[in-house]
């Protein structure tokens, strides 16, 4: 099993029909990016980060659902970039699409809200750490952060039993075979999934507070935590 591919590469792979590969690689997709959506609106945010937005249908649908706030939404890889503009026409008044990798992100301004979906987990450990200082660094105080991702299972065995039915589910929903292929050799050979326990306590030492875990299917989660003061 090799990863022949940078993240960007991968995911530019995607672009072209994410809506339909993302439902057959994540089980529960539109239940998670519902929560996601219930999680922002409740707070009623008036400026919203979103940290990798993919094809940027996420954003469109949160643009909908979260009326009348300001989105900022990064994406490193080219072609998913400029299908997020494609797909983001429609709100370009308050939907803005930064080429760029979170890590290098400057913002002129902060955010009530933060939200990253299906993206920390391409991090390392100390990228994930500096990208989750930051994130806080960018948020107004008492903002929310929203935080979707591929997860571990705290048992070993547990975790393989949910991969083994991913790799069922993907093929029974007709995913292409080279796109199983290359993403179940990334998410074992190339991501950094983390625990809920250490994402609680990673959330915890960035200086969140009342982190807690809000969602979570199988390899997936959804973790919600404020700035604080
Ligand atoms: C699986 S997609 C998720 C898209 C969307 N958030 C969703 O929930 O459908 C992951 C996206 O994160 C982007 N990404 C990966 N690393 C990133 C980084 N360091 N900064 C910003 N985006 C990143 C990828 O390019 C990709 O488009």
């Amino acid at each position: 099993m090799r990863v022949p591919e940078t993240p960007s590469e991968f995911y530019d792979r995607l672009s072209g029909d994410y809506a339909t590969t993302i439902r057959q690689l994540v089980p529960h997709y539109d239940e998670m990016i519902g929560e996601v959506g219930r999680m922002l609106e409740v707070s009623a945010p008036a400026r919203i980060l979103d940290i990798g937005a993919g094809d940027g249908s996420l954003t469109r649908h949160l643009a909908h659902q979260v009326s009348g706030a300001r989105f900022v939404a990064l994406e490193p890889a080219s072609q998913m970039a400029n299908r997020a503009r494609e797909m983001l026409a429609e709100y370009q008044d308050r939907c803005l699409v930064v080429e760029t990798n979170a890590l290098e992100y400057q913002p002129e301004h902060q955010f009530e809200a933060v939200y990253t979906n299906l993206v920390l987990h391409n991090l390392d450990a100390a990228d994930k750490r500096q990208m989750l200082r930051r994130i806080r660094h960018w948020m107004v105080p008492n903002g929310v952060f929203v935080w979707g991702d591929f997860i571990r299972a705290s048992d070993a065995v547990v975790h393989e039993r949910h991969m083994a039915e991913r790799l069922i589910f993907a093929r029974s929903a007709g995913c292409p075979q080279d796109i199983i292929a290359a993403n179940f050799a990334k998410e074992r050979l190339a991501d950094d999934p983390w625990t809920i326990d250490a994402m609680l306590t990673v959330l915890g030492d960035v200086g969140f507070r009342g982190a807690a875990c809000a969602w979570d299917r199988g390899t997936f989660a959804i973790l919600v935590a404020t700035r604080g003061v």
